[in-house]
C-alpha cells in the first residue's frame, strides 16, 4: 500500500523560533517516516513581505540550513522551493477564477492586515488562493501547521471542493486535505505570554546563542505572586520529555515555589541543553551552502514531476488542452 502524503512549509522571512519548530516542523520530522513528505519553502509567499535581492536570497538559504540543523532527512522529505515549481501560480491563477472577494475578505490574515494597512496588495489578498494551490498540487492527506493556518487549509478544502464541483463531473479530481494541528502546541506563548511570533519580538529563536537565550528567558514577563510563573513555565514545559520528564519538571516548580529567579536559571539551561546540539549542527551545515543547494535544487526537480501532472490534469478538465 503506498504511504499518505504529508505537505507543509514556511515563509523565509526570518529566523524560525520554538513556536514555529513546535507547533509544526517538529510535526514535519515526527512523521516524516510514515507519511511521504513534501517541505517547501514559500518564497513567493514571503514576497509580501520582503522586497529586497539580497535579503531574499539569504532568507532562502538560511531557511535550507535550518531545515537540515533541524533534522529533516532529505532521503525522506521531499524538499523545495516554490518558485522552483512555477505550476504553483498557474493553479494559483486558476483557483483565482473561482474564488470570490467577499469570501477572501473573511479570512483572518485579511482582517489583520487591513486593521494594520489599508493599501493591502493584491498578493497579500490573494495569499490564501497560492496557499491552496500550493497544497493541492500535491494531493496531500494532511497538511501539519499550527492553529494560525487552519484557516488556510480549510479555504484550500474548499477551493478544492468548488473546482471538483465545477469541472470534475463527478469525479474527485483535487484531494481534499486534513489540517494537522496538535492541541499542547497549536499555539505557542512567547516571551510576553501571546502567541509566540516574529512579528511580536516575542520569540526565542531556535539557533540562539547561550547569550541570547539568556537574554529571551530573563525578559520573560512575570506576574507577580503566584507560585508559577506562568509564562516561564509554558516555555519550560516544552522541553518536556526532551530535556526532563514531567516528573522532573513537576519536581522543579515544587521545589522552587515562587522563586522566579531559579526557575529561569534553570530554563536557560534546559534551552541551551536543547538547542546547542542543532547550533552545532547548523554551524556545521553553514560551510557547505551549495551542498545544502543542491539538495533544494534536486528536491524541486522531484516536485515539479508530481506538480507538472497534475497540472496536466487541471489543463485538460479546463478545456485548454487543445492540441
Ligand atoms: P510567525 O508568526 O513567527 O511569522 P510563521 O507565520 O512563519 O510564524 O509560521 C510558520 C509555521 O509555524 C506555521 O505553520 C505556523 O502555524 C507555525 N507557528 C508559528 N508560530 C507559532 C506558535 N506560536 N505556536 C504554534 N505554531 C506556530
Ligand atoms: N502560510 C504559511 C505560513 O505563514 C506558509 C505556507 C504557504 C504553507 N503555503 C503553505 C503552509 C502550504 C502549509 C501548506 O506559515
Amino acid at each position: 500500500m503506498s504511504k499518505k502524503i504529508l505537505l507543509s512549509g514556511l515563509k523565509p522571512t526570518g529566523a524560525p523560533h520554538l513556536g514555529n519548530y513546535f507547533g509544526a516542523i517538529k510535526q514535519w520530522i515526527d512523521m516524516s517516516s510514515e507519511y511521504e513528505s513534501y517541505v517547501f519553502i514559500a518564497d513567493y509567499h514571503a514576497l509580501n513581505f520582503i522586497q529586497n535581492s539580497e535579503e531574499m536570497k539569504k532568507n532562502i538559504i538560511n531557511v535550507v540550513l535550518d531545515y537540515l540543523a533541524l533534522g529533516l532527512d532529505p532521503k525522506k522529505v521531499t524538499l523545495f522551493k516554490q518558485s522552483d515549481i512555477s505550476e504553483h501560480t498557474e493553479l494559483a491563477w486558476i483557483f483565482e477564477t473561482l474564488t470570490t472577494m467577499p469570501y477572501l475578505m473573511r479570512a483572518h490574515a485579511y482582517k489583520d492586515a487591513q486593521a494594520k494597512n489599508k493599501e493591502i496588495a493584491v498578493g497579500t489578498f490573494n495569499y490564501p488562493v497560492l496557499m491552496a494551490a500550493d497544497i493541492l498540487l500535491y494531493s496531500p492527506d494532511i497538511v501539519p501547521v499550527g492553529a494560525d493556518q487552519q484557516q488556510h487549509v480549510e479555504i484550500a478544502r474548499d477551493i478544492a471542493q468548488k473546482f471538483n464541483n465545477t469541472f470534475g463531473n463527478g469525479e474527485q479530481i483535487l484531494k481534499l486535505p486534513e489540517h494537522r494541528i496538535i492541541k499542547e502546541v497549536a499555539v505557542v506563548p512567547g516571551t510576553d505570554g501571546r502567541k509566540m511570533s516574529k512579528s511580536y519580538g516575542n520569540t526565542i529563536p531556535l539557533f540562539a546563542e547561550y547569550e541570547e537565550i539568556k537574554k529571551c528567558v530573563m525578559s520573560i514577563v512575570t506576574d507577580s505572586g503566584g507560585d508559577v510563573p506562568t509564562n516561564v513555565y509554558a516555555i519550560h514545559k516544552l522541553l518536556v520529555p526532551a530535556i526532563r520528564t514531567k516528573q522532573e519538571l513537576a519536581e522543579l516548580y515544587e521545589a522552587n515555589k515562587g522563586k522566579y529567579k531559579i526557575l529561569k536559571e534553570a530554563l536557560i539551561e534546559d534551552l541551551e541543553k536543547f538547542i546547542a546540539p542543532m547550533r552545532e549542527k547548523r554551524h556545521e551545515l553553514e560551510k557547505d551552502i551549495p551542498g545544502a543547494l543542491a539538495i533544494l535544487k534536486s528536491g524541486g526537480e522531484k516536485a515539479k514531476v508530481i506538480a507538472s501532472k497534475k497540472m496536466q490534469e487541471v489543463r485538460e478538465k479546463i478545456g485548454v488542452n487543445v492540441y
